[in-house]
Parts: C-alpha cells; structure tokens; sequence
C-alpha cells in the first residue's frame, strides 16, 4: 500500500529534530531541513520583496530548523550598501512582523551579506561570482546556490544571461554544487514574450534549475486539492460531465493596486491573476490523476489540461468574458478612489481589474460542463474558493408532494479566509409535514491540526533548496496557457468596442452586473 506520508527517497532532505523555540506553538516541530548548504542569493536585495516576503520568511525558517547549516543570504542590489547596513535594513523589516528577541536576530543576521551589483554589467556578475566562491570557501557552503529574481521582470532575461556568462548557471563543476533560479511571475506578457525570455534563460540554465512561482500553489488548502481528489475514492466516480453541472472558481480581493501602478498598468487581472493563479485552480479541479504524486507526473496532467482548453471565439468575446474596472466607493467605513484616480494610473485607462470568463475543458471528462472564473480587486470582500455544482436530481419523486425543485447539490472548497470543504445535501425537516432543507456537512481544514505550517514563501523558498519542482510552473505549462490566453488578450486589446466591454462597478460590491449574465455570479446560493 502508498503510504504519501514516506519523503520522497530522492528528496535531498531530513526531518529536522525540533530545536527548542520559545516562539513555537507546538512541541512537533516538523519543519524540513534541506541536507545541502547553500547560499541564497536574492538579486534584487532592497526592494519591496525582499522586505515584505522574503526576509520574514527566511527568518521564520531559520527559527523552525528549516534552513540548511551552514547556509548564507547574499543581497545584492544597485544601492551602494554594505553588509553591516543591509543587516540594519533587514532587521527593521523583519521586526515588522515578528519583534525577534535581540540573540535570535544575531544568530540569523551573522549569516547575511550585501554585494552590491549593477544588473548590466558583466563585470559586475563576475564580481558577485568571486564573492560567492569565496565564501563558499570561508564558510563550507558547498557550492551551492539559489539566485532569486526579486527584480522587475523586464531585467530577468538579461540578469538570467549575466549570470551565465559569469558560470553561475554551472553545476557540479569544480567546486560547484547545483545552481537554481527562482522566478517570480509574470513569465511574459504573451505566449511570444514568454517564449523568448524562456530561450533566454535556457542558454544557461537547464529546466530542472528553473523554479517559477505560483504563491497559490504553495497555499495550504490549494495543496489539499489533490489530497482530497486523488486520496479519497468517493469523489472520483462523480468528478466528470455526467455529474457536475459547472465550476466556479472566484479570487476575490478587497485590495486595489497598492502602488503597484506602473506593473498593474501593463498587466490588468487577465495578466495578473488569469495567467497564473486561476489556471493553476483550474487544473487542479479539471486534471486527470497523475500516476505518482511527482513533480513530473503531477505537471504533466496539469498541462494536459491546459492544452485542452477551447479556444475563444474572439468574435464573441462578450458570449464568454466580462470585463470590469473598479469606480469609487465605501470600503470598510472608508471613501476609496476609482482605478483611475489611483496614482499613476492614465485617467482614460482601459485596464480591466475584474474579469469573469466562461470556459471549457475539451476532453472526455468535461465535454460540455461551463468553468466560471472570475477575479476582480476592490470586492466587497476577500474570498478564494471552488464550487462543485452537481447535476439536478434526474427525476423528482417528491415533486407531487412538495411542488418545486430540488436544490442540487454543491461542493466548495473554501481557500481563504474559509478554509474549508463544505458539502450540502437535502434532507427532510423535522416535523409532521414533508418539507426538504438544504443542510452542510462541513470539514474546517485546520481542524486537529498539529505542528506548524508553512506560509507561501517559506513553502516555496524550501522547496527550491530541496530541489522539489512540484509547485512551480514548468515551462510547457505557462505557454499552454499563455497559447489560451494570448488570442482573448489581443482580442480585447483590438476591440473597437472596448468602451461596451468594460464595465465600471463600484468598489465594495461583487463586480459589475453583467457578471450575472454570464454565468452563476460570484456567490454561491
Ligand atoms: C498576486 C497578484 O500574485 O496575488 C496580486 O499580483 C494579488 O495583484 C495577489 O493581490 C493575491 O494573492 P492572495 O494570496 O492575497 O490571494
């Protein structure tokens, strides 16, 4: 019998024994140390990545036992700093979120470091790469490392080929151990331009060195849906067109563009989220099983389906897609301004921030069963999850006695901020008169929970130092999808009509209107 809980035998990884930490909760502290040493270089050291998400969560790591020993972060940026400056910086970013005690942060902070580097100039990668051999060498680190793009994807294929140049991309040469590059998305903005910044990545770094983030995939109940498919043998035999009527998937935010302006500008929801983020659900729900939980195995099948999407008929985009941008409005007790009087937004910008579309999955699985996918910023509140609606009953032997329909049945599998699974299913009222109501069975996916978990970015910066794939995007399956989408983008970025496209809605509602007609609406009945 499988037993998924055995690590995998190719993992370079052990179960680190729990270190006592006053700060943690529980005393089974599980956390996964990666074997290898390495040093963590993340180009890009001094903006708001390495801030908000990086540094905490190799923080947290550290404290849990989760980080390799010996191991180094390298920053390296254009602003001229040095190691003791950086250290200064970093603190006050990680005090934000967790006030470690003053011999906690030491201890992290003596293994940090600051390059400065100029991410033109191959000169400089050549410095950075004698710096790192160096303290490969001072500090017995293997040879081992990780760059991580926290940099403006415009500067990824040009850093990705300075890299190269300077033999970072090289492995087990020497004295070097494996090199890996994180990659944080958009992977393009087309399938062209995704294409060409894969080839050029690719004329250093092989695809297994290659790790490109989807955060989603590394969320706790986004994980959980292969679980909940693939190990239980309930759920299978129904999971098809015979019995499910639609699937919506909703990423809904309450957050506008947060600064975010000028990225947020050239991108819109259907670069944003589409590309990336709602795929991955998608192919998680649509996705045959794979033959082994695999990192190969699993992206394998998720590509499938990928490659199974319909094309749009780009003609009738409206019949399939609704677009909306967000006007002002009340949000939490406060006024908020449209998307166009964001800073740095163009007051006459086209630029969706919502978007509901209708798709299809052309297999034999999914022959003709709608996927509603929608996602839109400034809702009237945070809610990612998954509905399942089954098929109505086929006849009603209750309708003499009770007239009307039968609610069908509904599957949801809650993401955030519900993490739950909830199924509803009639039953008969209590009492003399025949009467039906629709009740839940509901599991909350952090009951019984023992041990700590692991937040996105811990999740995937362990992955990459185990060398597990399994997460991240493989290149096959970003182009599948930019293949799906590119056509619906060019489609609406040429529409004449692009004014009658666009829909405004008000910030703290659900989206415009139109989203109704399309398909289920965002909630749920
Ligand atoms: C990011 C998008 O990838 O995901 C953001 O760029 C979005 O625009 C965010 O706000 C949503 O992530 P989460 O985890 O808050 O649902």
């Amino acid at each position: 019998m499988s037993d998924i809980s055995k690590p995998d035998k190719n993992m370079s990884a052990v179960i680190a024994p729990c270190e006592p930490d006053p700060l943690a909760d529980s005393a089974e502290c599980l956390f996964e140390r990666p074997r290898d040493s390495c040093s963590i270089v993340i180009l890009g050291a001094t903006g708001d990545l390495t801030a908000r998400k990086l540094m905490p969560a190799l923080f947290n790591l550290y404290q849990h036992g989760g980080l390799p020993k010996p191991f180094a972060v390298v920053g390296c940026g254009r602003t001229r700093l040095d190691t003791r400056r950086f250290r200064e910086k970093m603190k006050a970013e990680v005090d934000r979120a967790f006030h470690p005690g003053p011999d906690r942060w030491e201890a992290f902070a003596a293994n940090l470091y600051y390059q400065p580097l100029s991410f033109d100039d191959p000169a400089s990668f050549e410095n950075l790469s004698r710096y790192l051999t160096e303290l490969d060498y001072t500090h017995s680190l293997a040879g081992n490392r990780i760059f991580y793009f926290a940099l403006p994807p415009s500067l990824y294929k040009q850093a990705a080929q300075l890299l190269g140049r300077a033999g970072l991309g090289r492995e087990h040469l020497d004295n070097l151990g494996w090199s890996r590059l994180v990659v944080e998305k958009p992977f393009g903005r087309d399938l062209q331009s995704a294409t060409d910044l894969d080839r050029g990545i690719h004329q250093y770094f092989g695809e297994h060195q290659i790790f490109r983030i989807d955060h989603y995939l590394a969320k706790e109940t986004v994980q959980n849906i292969l679980m909940f498919r693939f190990a239980n043998a309930i759920f299978e035999p129904i999971w098809n067109r015979r019995y499910i009527d639609h699937v919506s998937i909703v990423a809904a935010e309450t957050l506008g563009i947060e600064n975010r302006a000028d990225y947020y500008e050239q991108a819109g929801v259907l670069r944003d989220m589409f590309q990336n983020h709602m795929m991955q659900l998608l192919a998680l729900i649509a996705m045959e099983p794979p033959s082994a939980f695999d990192a190969e195995r699993v992206r394998d099948e998720k590509t499938k389906t990928h490659r199974c999407l319909r094309p749009f008929p780009v003609d009738r985009l409206s019949d399939y897609l609704v677009l909306g941008q967000y006007g002002p409005g009340m949000q939490d007790g406060a006024t908020m301004p449209a998307y166009r009087d964001e800073p740095g937004v163009r007051p006459d910008s086209m630029m969706p921030t919502f978007a509901m579309m209708k798709l299809f999955i052309d297999n034999w699985r999914w022959q003709g069963v709608p996927f509603f996918l929608t996602s839109g910023k400034r809702l009237s509140r945070k809610l990612t999850r998954i509905s399942i609606r089954f098929k109505d009953v086929p006849h009603s032997m209750f309708r003499r006695t009770l007239g009307g329909t039968i609610t069908a049945n509904q599957l949801v599998l809650g993401i955030f901020p519900d993490e739950k699974i909830v199924l509803t299913f009639q039953t008969k009222t209590p009492g003399v008169k025949v009467k039906l109501r629709p009740v839940t069975m509901n599991f909350n996916y952090y009951q019984d929970q023992a041990g700590p978990t692991l937040d996105a970015y811990e999740k995937v910066l362990q992955d990459c130092m185990l060398g597990d794939q399994m997460l991240f995007w493989r290149q096959d399956g970003v182009e599948a999808c930019w293949s799906f989408l590119t056509p619906i983008l060019e489609g609406c970025e040429i529409c004449r009509d692009r004014t009658e496209m666009l829909h405004t809605y008000a910030t703290g509602t659900w989206g415009p209107p139109a989203g109704g007609k399309l398909g289920p609406g965002i909630l749920p009945p």
